[in-house]
């Protein structure tokens, strides 16, 4: 589904000298697989996660989705990539705190420019029934919960009916049994509605809901 070869980003720091983010990163992620990617802070995985995300290009090395090479591909094409075939999940949930919770879901339709075999409203009103925030449409991000903020989060980023979610420290922000109900989600998801999850902690029982862990070191995929 998601192929990297030897792929490697570099940052120029202060005009200066080079950093290496990440280091001929080779990896192959799956169709409905359930992956964890580890290792310590400043190890590169968010790197990895944006690239794999397509929000951001390697310096050098190629990047496949479903068999295209991306950089082969147009900026149209790419964001149209981003926004239907990719849902993403982060740390500090990223919700826009002047819009309702149901607004925050409804959000990536506005900036789908294909035609939807959906109504967003009755989409993102029934997921949020479904994740528990049925009484919750109205209000305000900031009104709810860690583990409630992130549901919208989820929310929002399956409203284009993605083929896969990326979570970057999904669970960072939240206590150890919230944590573990929004792990028992994505697993959830990844079993019953066969999305591919990728997800990125440095807790070893977070990362234990993936099948299969892929240890990040020093901008190295070991
Ligand atoms: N835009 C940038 N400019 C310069 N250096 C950067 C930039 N983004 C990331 N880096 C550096 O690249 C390295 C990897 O960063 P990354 O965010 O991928 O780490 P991480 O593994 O996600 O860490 P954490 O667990 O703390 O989130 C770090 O040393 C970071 O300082
Ligand atoms: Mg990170």
């Amino acid at each position: 589904m998601i192929k990297l070869v030897s792929v490697s980003k570099d940052y120029i720091i202060d005009s200066e000298y080079t950093f290496h983010a990440l280091k001929k990163a080779s990896l192959d992620i799956k169709e409905k697989e359930f992956v964890s990617i580890m290792g310590p802070s400043g190890s590169g995985k968010s790197t990895l996660m944006h690239i794999i995300g397509l929000l951001d290009k390697p310096t050098t090395g190629k990047v496949y989705v479903e068999g295209k090479e991306i950089s082969q591909i147009t900026d149209d094409e790419l964001s149209r990539l981003r926004n239907e075939f990719v849902g993403f999940v982060f740390q500090q949930f990223n919700l826009i705190s002047k819009l309702t919770v149901l607004e925050n879901v409804m959000l990536p339709t506005l900036y789908s420019r294909k035609e939807l075999d959906f109504n967003p409203k009755d989409r993102a009103t029934s997921i949020l029934t479904e994740f528990g925030l049925g009484q919750k449409l109205n209000s305000r991000p900031n009104k709810l919960s860690g583990g409630q903020q992130q549901r919208v989060a989820i929310s929002r980023a399956l409203m284009m009916k993605p083929k896969l979610i990326l979570a970057d420290e999904p669970t960072g922000n939240l206590d150890s049994k919230t944590g573990h109900e929004i792990m028992e989600l994505l697993a959830q998801l990844n079993k019953k509605e066969k999305i591919t999850v990728v997800l990125v902690t440095h807790e070893t029982d977070i990362a234990s809901y993936a099948k299969r862990i892929i240890k990040v070191k020093d901008g190295e995929v070991i």
